[in-house]
This record gives structure tokens, C-alpha cells and sequence, in this order.
């Protein structure tokens, strides 16, 4: 009994570069246009469409296969999806002239492939050759640095609709034969193409990089090639125990790029924030460390009767004031420009927010914040902690784990905590009941209730 008509199965398994492979040959393009065209004929109830792993005939790929009679398509090119879709899922007619019914050949080719493979692996092992997946993560800063680089000159925009190497190093005033270098790498990327001597940006690059474009992205990922220049000194950190200052750090710009990194983290998820916390009852918020003001943005958007306060450092309320005053919120968001480790918070507050700040500080000074939000809070007001949250053993989530080592050579002592942590902490500043809310994303909410709720 099969849940739909058809079951299509096209191989993406990814090979080291120069051996054939399904994805060498373009089978992640024609997963795509099979994947639109599929909806656009409105066959998604009728047809499930999956990728799998290598079928032993990577040398005739793209393959794919259709069951549940099994038909096997060879050499597919995105040209065919259409006649692929409306003829065989469409009409239940197979497109005679890409099928392969070879059977004993096809049979032949992928027993020989899996012997071969096993044969290989076999011989690595004996050679105590390095796994290509560590080979990879180990030297997976190249592709990073060769785009952060990218970022940094602008080279996107400087591309434009079209331009050749002469012309782009005109623009980004910079070496002939490197640019051509660099160029080329990204070609190699699959971020720019090129013909002749013209580069382009490909359709990704021209909507997340390229200034002026709606969904630039540069300004916030900019901050990431500043925090390259951190983790370069995690050697030394980790045996120091602390970060070691850098020269470029907190300048003027290094906060613009910062707030724009937190802008562009903070925007999307701020919707599910307010969704989960909800608005009822909720009159005054404060925003500890508001940076662009995303969260209090939402809030004051999702409730006319909302009023937010921001507290962040003299460097940044400028900064917040502009994405305040963007969004048309002045009204209801209000800024105060102070240290959130020293400054007395004030009272009455519904909902006193955290997002993304519990992982600069330490243990002790979290605790300190946490005891005098709680002062602060009105007696049914909540405590909330957004942060990435880390297991009880601190050895993932992956992303957790890595980003405590941000802190590492961010901070003097900040970290990473686990829900245990942050529950325990909540408790001792005098919080009646902790929470955990799963968001959508890498981070989640924590969240400390003054009053306990006695469920009716
Ligand atoms: C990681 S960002 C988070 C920004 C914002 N909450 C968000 O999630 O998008 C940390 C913010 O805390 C602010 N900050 C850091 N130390 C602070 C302090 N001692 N007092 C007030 N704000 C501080 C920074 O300027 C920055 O805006
Ligand atoms: S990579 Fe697709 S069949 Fe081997």
C-alpha cells in the first residue's frame, strides 16, 4: 500500500571533487526544478519527492528512480523535469527516451562500483588515511575567509550586473592578479559565475550581497569577519582563560556592524518571541541590552498599549534610536543609555527580556542581573532569557557549545549555560517558576514567573 502515487528518488550524494558523482552532474539543480514543478502543477499529494544517497551509477547521473513500478531515469537534465512531470506523474506515461531498462548492465555497474568502494575505503583504512569529513571541517575556514573577504571588498556589489576583473579591481582598489584569484575561488564557490571574462553574481549573490538589494545582508555579516579576527586568538585564550583584546575591536564601526549582526539574528526571531510570551496583561516592558531594538519592536507592533524601554551602553542607543525611529515606534520605545551591571532597573515591569545577553556575562554577575530583575518585575511579571541553551552535559547542541568558545575570546567571562543553570539561578533570585519555550531556531526562552501559576 503506498501512501502516493508515485515516489521519486534522485541521488545527491556528494563526492570529493573530480569523482563522478549525481551532484557533479547537476542532480541538485534538477532536484529543484522537479520540486517546483511538482507544486506548480499541484502534484504534491500525489507525488512524494525525496534524495538519496548513491545508487552505484555515478557514472550515468543524474539518476533518479520512480516507484512503485521503478522506472530508472539516467543522464536527466533540468530541461527534461517538464516532460518528466507531465508526461509520467502527471499522465502516468514514462518518458521512454530517458529510461534505463538495462537491468543486468545497471546490475553489473553498481555491484563493480560498491566492490570498488569497499576496495578503497579498505585501503585507506590500511593506510591510516585522514577521514575526508575531518579533512573537510579542518580546512572548512578556506570557503569562510574567501567570502568573508569578499564581504569585506565589497566584491558583490562591485560585480553589479556584470563586470570583468579589470573593472572590479578598479572599483574595490586592489591588486590586479589577486582580485583574479579571488574571483575565480568564488566561481569555484558557486557565488559568482562566469563567461569569458565577465563575473556575475548568481541569483543568491545578487539578493544577500549586493548593497541596495532588499535582502543585503552584508552590513550584518560583516560582524562575522570582525569575529574572525577573535577566534584566530582562541589558542592563546584557551590558555590564558580570557579573551585577549584586539586593536579593532569596538570601534565605531565594529558597533555599527555588530547592531546590524544583532538586527539581522533578532528580526525574525522577535515574532516568535512576542508569540510565545504573548501580550495579554503585558503593559511595561524592559529590554536589557536591547541592541537594534528587534524585540521591542515586535512588541510594541503586536500591542498599541505595549510601552518598552531600552537600556544598552552610550555606544549603542544612538545606533538603537535609528531602528526605533525606522520601524515608527518612537512612541511606544523609549531608551536609556546605561550598564545594565551597575544601573538600578527601576520597577513595575510585566516583562523584563534577555535576549542574546546571558551568554557575555559570568556566572555571578547572571545571578546578580537575574536577583535584581526580579526586584524590578511587577508581582506577576516574568523573567525571560533568550539564549542558546546547552545540554546538561555542555557538549551540544553543536552551535551551544561552539558559541561558548565565542565567549571565550569575546569576553572576560561569559559562556554558554545549560536550562539546569539557568533554572537554578531564576530560583535563587526568588522566581516562583521556571519554563523552558522551544522557538523555532538555535535559541530558546527561559522563562522565571514571579507569581507561582495555580492551574484552576
Ligand atoms: C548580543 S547583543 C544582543 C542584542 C539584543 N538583545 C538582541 O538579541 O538582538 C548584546 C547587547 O547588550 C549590550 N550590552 C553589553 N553589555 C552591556 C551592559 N553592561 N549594559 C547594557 N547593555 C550592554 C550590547 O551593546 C548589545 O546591544
Ligand atoms: S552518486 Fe548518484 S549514483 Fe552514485
Amino acid at each position: 500500500m503506498e501512501p502516493f502515487r508515485f515516489h521519486l528518488f534522485v541521488c545527491t550524494q556528494q563526492k570529493p571533487e573530480g569523482v563522478p558523482s549525481c551532484p557533479a552532474s547537476g542532480s541538485l539543480e534538477v532536484l529543484d526544478v522537479l520540486d517546483r514543478e511538482i507544486q506548480a502543477r499541484g502534484l504534491n499529494h500525489d507525488v512524494q519527492l525525496s534524495s538519496c544517497s548513491c545508487m552505484g551509477l555515478c557514472d550515468e547521473g543524474p539518476v533518479m528512480v520512480v516507484y512503485p513500478t521503478g522506472i530508472w531515469y539516467r543522464r536527466v537534465r533540468p530541461s527534461d523535469v517538464t516532460e518528466i512531470v507531465g508526461a509520467h506523474l502527471r499522465d502516468g506515461q514514462p518518458v521512454d527516451r530517458l529510461i534505463w531498462n538495462d537491468s543486468a548492465a545497471m546490475k553489473a555497474m553498481a555491484v563493480e562500483h560498491g566492490e570498488k568502494f569497499r576496495a578503497a575505503i579498505a585501503a585507506r583504512e590500511k593506510a591510516g588515511t585522514l577521514p575526508d569529513h575531518l579533512d573537510q571541517t579542518i580546512r572548512g575556514y578556506m570557503p569562510s575567509r574567501c567570502i568573508l573577504t569578499a564581504l569585506e571588498l565589497d566584491i558583490f556589489t562591485a560585480v553589479g550586473e556584470g563586470a570583468n576583473p579589470e573593472q572590479i579591481r578598479t572599483k574595490i582598489d586592489a591588486n590586479a592578479r589577486a582580485v583574479g584569484m579571488l574571483l575565480n575561488a568564488l566561481v569555484a564557490l558557486g557565488l559568482l559565475l562566469k563567461s569569458g571574462d565577465v563575473y556575475r553574481n548568481t541569483p543568491e549573490s545578487a539578493r544577500f550581497f549586493v548593497q541596495g538589494s532588499k535582502d543585503n545582508h552584508r552590513n550584518g555579516l560583516l560582524h562575522i569577519a570582525n569575529i574572525w579576527h577573535r577566534w584566530s586568538t582562541l589558542t592563546n585564550a584557551v590558555r590564558r582563560g580570557s579573551h585577549i583584546p584586539l586593536d579593532r575591536e569596538n570601534t565605531p564601526e565594529w558597533t555599527h556592524d555588530f547592531i546590524a549582526a544583532m538586527q539581522r539574528n533578532a528580526k525574525e526571531r522577535a515574532t516568535h518571541v512576542v508569540k510565545a510570551l504573548g501580550t495579554a496583561g503585558v503593559r511595561r516592558v524592559l529590554d536589557l541590552g536591547g541592541g537594534s531594538g528587534a524585540y521591542s519592536i515586535a512588541f510594541a507592533k503586536a500591542c498599541p498599549e505595549v510601552e518598552c524601554e531600552i537600556l544598552d551602553l552610550p555606544e549603542v542607543v544612538p545606533l538603537t534610536a535609528e531602528y526605533v525611529s525606522r520601524a515608527g515606534v518612537s512612541a511606544q520605545v523609549s531608551l536609556r543609555a546605561g550598564d545594565m551591571l551597575r544601573d538600578d532597573f527601576g520597577c513595575g515591569y510585566d516583562i523584563i527580556m534577555l535576549n542574546a545577553i546571558c551568554h557575555m556575562f559570568s556566572e555571578e554577575q547572571n545571578q546578580d542581573i537575574f536577583r535584581r530583575a526580579h526586584r524590578a518585575l511587577a508581582p506577576d511579571g516574568r523573567l525571560v532569557v533568550q539564549d542558546f541553551i546547552l545540554n546538561p552535559d555542555k557538549t551540544g547542541p553543536q552551535q551551544a557549545a561552539l558559541f561558548s568558545l565565542n565567549m571565550l575570546v569575546a569576553t572576560d567571562a561569559g559562556a554558554s549555560y545549560s536550562e539546569l543553570e539557568y533554572t537554578l539561578w531564576m530560583k535563587a533570585a526568588g522566581l516562583a517558576e521556571v519554563s523552558r519555550i522551544k522557538l523555532p531556531g538555535p535559541s530558546d526562552l527561559i522563562v522565571g514567573r514571579v507569581k507561582q501559576v495555580v492551574s484552576a
